[in-house]
């Protein structure tokens, strides 16, 4: 028995990269698996079938069960198709993992009206539609008195939490994206539904020139090697098990290092005896001109 056996699962953008990793693992641990991929280029054009089919092809010939879908995550009637494909494929839907992304860097000075709407409705669109139509599946279930572990796992990222130079809108969705969690949870939990959200690290074709190409596998061979996507694949398969504990957390996860991010939290408390002066803000406010905050640089030292 995997730790993922019964589990039925859609993973988004699964034709490459992180994704990839986690279809494999989740097939290789029992669940039945929708490989969800529009297979264009980093930057989102193009389309192609050919890394979804072949994720699928890899599954099966390991014994494991998958179907491949194509559509664009971000559209509305795509989504809804993703989320059906897998009901009435595998009867129910346990696990949604959000990991479908692209980039569009540029400096914000310099950013074209393109580049900032695409990389928004890839990231936010693209994970409010599928979710959406998970949800209503979810809801419907709850409502009939089935209450079984249900687990979304989205995808946010250190630039969105932290900042990034050249992703101001790649950050602002992924910022958007840990926001959406934390409401995702509070509104779904009353569903049997978990909502987490990784914040992950690796070498993929997004941080790097090319695929990863690496022939040993952290996971199978035992072997250490902290930029290989398949150690993020690790941790998602675990918030994806159904026996798992965790929800509404942000979660940065890069090698063997799993780093849970408190939310947007008052660190310093002012409060007035009167209604505002410029003088009252000045005395109270200027002071903490000097607050530091943790950086990109803090969680991943050069
Ligand atoms: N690699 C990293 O270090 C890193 C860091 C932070 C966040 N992330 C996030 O992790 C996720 C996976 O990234 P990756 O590095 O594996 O990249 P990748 O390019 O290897 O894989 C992303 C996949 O998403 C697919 N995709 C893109 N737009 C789609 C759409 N509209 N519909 C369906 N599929 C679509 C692509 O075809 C591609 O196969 C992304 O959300 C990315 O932003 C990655």
């Amino acid at each position: 028995m995997g730790e993922l056996s019964g589990r039925v699962a859609v993973i988004t953008g699964a034709g490459r990269g992180l994704g990839r990793e986690y279809a494999l693992l989740f097939a290789n641990e029992g669940a039945m698996v929708v490989v969800n991929d529009l297979g264009g280029n980093p930057d989102g054009s193009g389309s192609s079938d050919d890394p979804a089919e072949g994720v699928v092809a890899e599954i099966r010939a390991l014994g494991g069960e998958a179907i491949a879908t194509h559509d664009d995550i971000a559209d509305w009637d795509g989504a809804r198709h993703l989320i059906s494909t897998a009901v009435e494929a595998y009867g129910d839907l346990h696990v949604l993992v959000n990991n479908a992304g692209i980039l569009r860097d540029r400096s914000l000075v310099n950013m074209s009206e393109d580049e900032w709407d695409s990389v928004m409705r890839v990231h936010l669109r693209g994970h409010f539609c599928p979710t959406r139509f998970a949800a209503e599946h979810w809801r419907m279930r709850a409502k009939a008195g089935d209450l079984t572990d249900r687990a979304l796992i989205n995808t946010s990222s250190p630039s969105g939490l932290l900042g990034n130079r050249g992703q101001a809108n790649y950050g602002a969705a992924k910022a958007g994206i840990a926001a959406f969690t934390i409401i995702a949870e509070i509104e779904l939990s009353a569903y049997g539904v978990r909502c987490n959200s990784i914040a992950p690290a690796a070498r993929t074709r997004l941080t790097t020139s090319a695929d990863d190409a690496s022939a040993v596998h952290p996971l199978r061979d035992r072997i250490i090697d902290d930029g290989h996507p398949a150690n993020v694949a690790a941790v998602v398969a675990y918030l994806a098990t159904a026996t798992c504990p965790l929800r509404g957390m942000v979660m940065i996860t890069r090698g063997r290092r799993v780093q849970v991010m408190q939310p947007w939290t008052p660190i310093e408390t002012i409060d007035n005896d009167d209604v505002w002066t410029f003088d009252d803000l000045r005395r109270q406010l200027d002071p903490l001109a000097g607050l530091r905050f943790t950086t990109l640089a803090d969680i991943f030292p050069t």
